[in-house]
């Protein structure tokens, strides 16, 4: 850590260019990236790893030679933007069809543009005026390379793109490369996997135009690395619809990883001036392991990506009473449910699912958002001053892009739903999706949540979106141009995020798809948390939460503690459930009418305890010590960001044989500070009031945890 700082500070430019040798010497904190142009004119990959300071020392991009007829030069290559042209046979970050079928095309340097921080290296085929600008952006203080590409087409005939790339990514040259990724389905998300990279491709992707619950747009490489130790390089795709990610080794020693717009049914076509934009793709390098790569991303994302950056508040204590009441809401219940939200010392009352048009259940009322008068006969605002009057912030459940068959909406726009003609729109949930790409239906979403937020002092907006797309038809279109609608799709919403940040300054959006099916660098940067799963049990949630900590940060993680028996028939013990979800955002969507007073007193005590530690949790620094994977003891410990504070999370699935949990190492602690050590419940071991930050990291401390799902937290004051 002291040699990369030392190195970095060295190099005076996060963006260093060597004239002579047309090497581009890019460096962060923890990581530099290399690439340099050939005497062939090509944009040759040629470094990616721990920090250097002197970009004299790379050598200059050379060509290779044939090995054999089978094994062209370009296949020995490491291309930084290859398109499918010539003698490539590996993925492509570009391929298109010109309008008279030629489909060759071959990038050579044409241009670049140098700014403090950002590169724009300009590629051009080498007959025609297709270009394609390569940008980087280095976060030299966060250790990440931002990455996308603009394909230009400045010829005088229309062109088809067929893939479009954000990027490629080529790790040093080498084997016995292994893979992380993160897969999952409804209630499962974010569950780590972890495999020896062989010759082959692996794809990474969805084709639900949603990022998905399936596998989500991060990827880890690394050589042996563990939690703690190793090289990992790793990446994270800002796109919410369908995206992919390609992890290919080659016979040749290189692993390369290429990602962006999913190539599946895709075609952009572009018109002569016209251009497409690549989602970004953010890498990064660590030289210590998975923890301290996602500590990389973490920081990355809490003061880069989200909204308001550094600026943006913590996540308040919120109350959801999605899995209390479910549809069955109204006035005088949610205004109970309000009263016994706020003396638990809940900051923001969310309304979900059930309030407008005739939503008494799944088969009615999406698509009409307005206030549904038997519930709520003075509309929301009797309520909404309610839950003001108690010191509680406002939020509401929307669903924008949905429709049930069963709505006014349906009943008056047939054909804004997104279907093939004459071809059945399959329902999932009894609901189809409006078709966004549309103008006018984009035009609608905007008006009525810009409607919602300005008659009414709503604060937050939990946007759901309850299925994935089908049956991709867009008939008003040009036929050549229907599948513009995938990503017309995604940057429609965005556009109407944006829009509506843009008008209500205070508006805070949660983004949710059935739990994690919208969980990505694109929408983090438009929303202030996730709903990580429709899954609120807490030992599910213990992986889920690993899983979703290798990419997001805690901050973003909305966790509820709900009520129990919970999925898998599951019972545990309430404070278990709230160290689980204290471990992020921490809400409550327990059923409060049913709280017993014990229940209440740990439910008071509990959100005390989390405003007293929700900037460490959420601002500081994760170390997941114990994996849930690896034995029957969990445990996760935050640091403050100055170090003042750190609060260890111990969990026990079930105790055998009597056996003692393992003695626990803390990290990220000041080996020469002391600290005053306090236990939530007595169930530390060592009982002396304070300890040296050298023996809590080298001897440890131990907890008492006997029986099923037994938990513990320690909260450490440095002194
Ligand atoms: C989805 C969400 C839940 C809840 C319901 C409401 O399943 O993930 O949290 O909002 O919709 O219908």
């Amino acid at each position: 850590m002291l040699a990369a700082l030392t190195a970095a500070s060295l190099s005076a430019q996060p963006i260093q260019y060597v004239e002579g040798r047309k090497l581009f010497l890019l460096t962060t904190r923890d990581s530099s990236y290399a690439m340099g142009v050939d005497s062939n004119g090509e944009l040759q990959h040629l470094y990616w790893g721990a920090p250097l300071w002197r970009a004299d020392d790379v050598p200059a991009a050379a060509p290779r030679r044939e090995m054999s007829s089978f094994d062209p030069p370009a296949m020995l290559e490491r291309e930084e933007f290859p398109a499918w042209g010539g003698t490539r046979y590996y993925e492509p970050a570009l391929k298109l069809t010109r309008a008279d079928g030629n489909r060759d095309v071959v990038l050579r340097y044409a241009s670049h543009a140098l700014h403090d921080n950002a590169l724009d290296v300009t590629l051009k085929d080498i007959r025609d005026d297709i270009e394609v600008v390569l940008h980087y952006r280095v976060f030299a203080d966060h250790g990440i390379i931002e990455r996308s590409a603009t394909i230009v087409n400045k010829t005088a005939k229309p062109l088809n793109i067929e893939s479009a790339q954000s990027a490629t990514f080529n790790l040093p040259a080498g084997e016995g490369y292994q893979l992380t990724y993160l897969t999952g389905r409804w209630a499962a998300e974010t569950q780590v996997n972890h495999e020896a990279i062989h010759q082959g491709m692996k794809v990474l992707e969805s084709r639900k135009g949603h990022t998905s619950h399936n596998i989500n747009p991060w990827f880890a490489v690394d050589a042996g690395a563990s939690e703690d130790h190793g090289s990992v390089w790793f990446g994270a795709l800002g796109w919410s619809g369908n995206w992919r990610i390609t992890v290919e080794q080659t016979p040749y020693q290189q692993v390369r990883v290429t990602g962006g717009l999913n190539t599946f049914d895709f075609a952009y076509p572009l018109k002569p001036g016209e251009s497409l934009d690549t989602p970004a793709f953010y890498a990064g390098y660590s030289a210590d392991g998975f923890g301290a790569a996602s500590r990389l991303l973490h920081r990355f994302e809490r003061e880069q990506i989200a909204p308001g950056g550094l600026t943006s508040r913590v996540r308040p204590v919120l109350y959801n009473s999605w899995e209390a009441t479910t549809f069955n809401v109204n006035e005088a219940g949610q205004k109970q449910l309000a009263d016994t939200a706020a003396k638990l010392g809940v900051e923001l009352f969310v309304m979900d699912d059930g309030w407008f048009g005739k939503r008494n259940n799944d088969r009615a009322g999406l698509g009409d958002w307005t206030v549904n008068p038997q519930k709520f006969p003075q509309g929301l605002k009797g309520l909404i001053d309610h839950v003001n009057s108690l010191g509680m912030d406002f939020g509401l459940w929307v669903e924008p892009e949905m429709v049930n068959p069963d709505s006014d909406l349906y009943r008056a726009h047939p054909d804004w739903v997104i279907h093939f003609p004459d071809r059945p729109r399959s329902e999932l949930r009894n609901q189809m999706v409006l078709n966004l790409a549309r103008p006018d239906v984009k035009e609608y979403i905007f008006g009525f949540l810009d409607k919602l937020a300005t008659e009414n002092n709503v604060k937050y907006f939990k946007w759901d979106m309850n299925r994935p797309l089908s049956e991709p038809g867009w008939e008003d279109q040009p036929v050549a141009d229907q599948r513009k609608l995938w990503v017309d799709y995604v940057r429609n919403l965005y556009d109407i995020l944006d829009r509506l940040r843009a008008r209500h300054p205070k508006l805070e959006i949660e983004s949710c798809s059935g739990g994690g099916g919208r969980i990505d660098l694109g929408i983090l940067h438009r929303v202030e948390e996730v709903w990580a799963s429709d899954n609120t049990e807490a030992f599910d949630r213990l992986r889920i939460q690993e899983g979703f900590t290798q990419a997001y940060a805690p901050k973003f993680m909305s966790a509820w503690v709900t009520d129990v028996p919970n999925m898998n028939r599951r019972s545990t013990p309430l404070q278990y459930r709230f160290l689980v979800a204290m471990q992020g955002a921490l809400g409550i969507g327990s059923n409060l009418n049913k709280f017993s007073t014990d229940d209440t007193a740990v439910a008071t005590k509990m959100v005390a305890t989390y405003k007293r530690i929700r900037d460490t949790v959420q601002l500081g620094d994760l170390y997941r010590l114990m994996s849930p994977r690896a034995g029957d003891v969990t445990a996760n410990q935050y640091v403050a960001a100055d170090g003042k504070q750190s609060v260890l999370f111990v969990f026990r699935h079930s105790q055998e044989y009597n056996t003692a949990p393992p003695t626990i190492h803390l990290q990220g602690l000041d080996p020469k500070a002391l600290y005053k050590l306090e236990s939530a419940d007595n169930k530390l071991v060592e009982r002396q009031p304070q300890f040296s930050g050298a023996y809590l990291m080298q001897a440890g401390v131990n907890v008492t945890l006997r029986g099923d799902f037994d938990s513990t937290a320690v909260i450490l004051e440095k002194q």
